[in-house]
């Protein structure tokens, strides 16, 4: 339509301003109002540029916080990946997650070198995003309900982590789960669980879990292992330790480190 071509020089000349609003007023002089008008339909789609950009940035937000609201603690093992590494070092090689979202912790396991990783999720898998459904699919995640044993051999990982999912076990079942992900270990199992008093999960995600998290004080927890016969492993808990301070990393969740049986 126009006659003029567009001289690309021109429009980069402009240098930051709105391009598009300075041509239609140069073109449209003769009528004002047209201008005027034109102007107008500019700023309202201005607006609603920055409208659907901050939806966008809403929804993001929306996303996180169902994670910790559903996982406080698998969120958390995200930000100890590197402190994990200098505590364990090649024991990073083969790993298994259990707990929720284990998609999530799977992924990031898999884009570190040298790492194998598989997951269990004791959850049922509602709003899987497609490359969880084809970790699944590839049998790396598997859904499984921990309060039975779990379809791995003894010592096929060198160290399982298990995040959230203990929390919403009663003793009775602890007794069995715990000592199963230790046989599945050959190294180390690392444990993250809540605080007691941290409280997260809303009302819609209790259905999911089953029941509310117990959270247990860390004196609970020591007790409970020393019954059950397993042992904390306390190399690689100072190694934890002297690594989070060194990057002054405080976690938000409980962490313990036991042995695998020998
Ligand atoms: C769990 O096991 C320990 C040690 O075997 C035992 O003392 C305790 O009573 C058990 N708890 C439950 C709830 O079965
Ligand atoms: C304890 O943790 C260390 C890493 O800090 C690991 O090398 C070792 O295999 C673990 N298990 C035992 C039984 O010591």
């Amino acid at each position: 339509m126009s006659r003029r071509p567009v001289n690309p020089s021109r429009r980069l000349g402009d240098g930051g301003s709105i391009p598009f609003v300075a041509s239609i007023q140069s073109k449209s002089h003769n009528s004002p109002l047209i201008s005027i008008g034109l102007v107008i339909v500019g700023a309202i789609l201005l607006i609603g540029y920055f409208y659907s950009s901050s939806g966008a940035a809403s929804s993001d937000i929306k996303d996180v916080s169902k994670l910790e609201g559903g996982s406080s603690c698998t969120l958390e093992v995200l930000q100890a990946l590197p402190i994990l590494k200098k505590a364990y070092g090649d024991s990073m090689h083969k790993v298994l997650h259990v707990g929720p979202d284990t998609c999530t912790v799977v992924s990031s396991l898999l884009a570190e070198e040298d790492t194998e990783a598989w997951g269990v999720e004791p959850y049922e898998l509602d709003d899987a995003g497609a490359k969880c459904k084809s970790l699944v699919r590839k049998g790396i995640v598997r859904v499984a309900d921990i309060k039975f044993p779990l379809p791995y051999r003894a010592k096929s990982f060198s160290l399982v982590i298990v995040s959230d999912a203990l929390d919403y076990l009663s003793p009775k079942y602890l007794n069995k789960t715990l000592p199963e992900l230790v046989r599945v270990s050959s190294d180390s199992v690392v444990i993250f669980s809540g605080y007691p008093g941290q409280q997260r999960v809303r009302g819609e995600q209790l259905a999911k879990f089953g029941r509310p998290a117990k959270l247990r004080s860390s004196s609970w927890w020591i007790r409970f292992f020393v019954q059950t016969s397993l042992e904390e492993n306390d190399t690689a808990g100072k190694k934890f330790q002297q690594a989070s301070a060194k990057k002054a990393y405080a976690p938000a969740c409980q962490v313990f480190h036991l042995k695998s049986f020998s």
